[in-house]
């Protein structure tokens, strides 16, 4: 299992544990976490699952394609770190990773 630390938006902080090979949308929305709608269910097409990536993490992951790179840019409340949680696969480079979840998904 790999570890993910999350703070919410009201900074309230947890964590939870993911499983190498699934994405860390599906993992969080395993472990119940709120504030990760994911209505598309990972098919990339409706930005509800977003996450903030701690600067510290970000060159540990693959960098987004041009697409997820374009819809980050429209959802509500981005930030440079934005990622969508659907597209970052979890590996044991991952443990401990941290994340900030949005104030809104919409
Ligand atoms: S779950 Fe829809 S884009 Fe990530």
């Amino acid at each position: 299992m790999v570890r993910v630390r999350y703070r919410t938006a009201d900074g309230i902080e947890g964590a939870f544990d993911a499983s190498p090979g699934l994405s860390l949308m599906a993992s969080a929305k395993a472990a119940g976490i709120d504030g990760i709608e994911a209505e598309c269910g990972g098919s990339m097409v409706c930005a509800t699952c977003q996450v903030y990536v701690a600067e510290a993490w970000l060159s540990t992951l693959e960098p987004p394609s041009e697409m997820e790179a374009e819809m980050v840019e429209y959802t509500r409340h981005p930030r440079p770190n934005s990622r969508l949680s659907c597209q970052i696969v979890m590996s044991e480079a991952l443990d401990g990773i941290e994340i900030e979840l949005p104030p809104s998904q919409r």
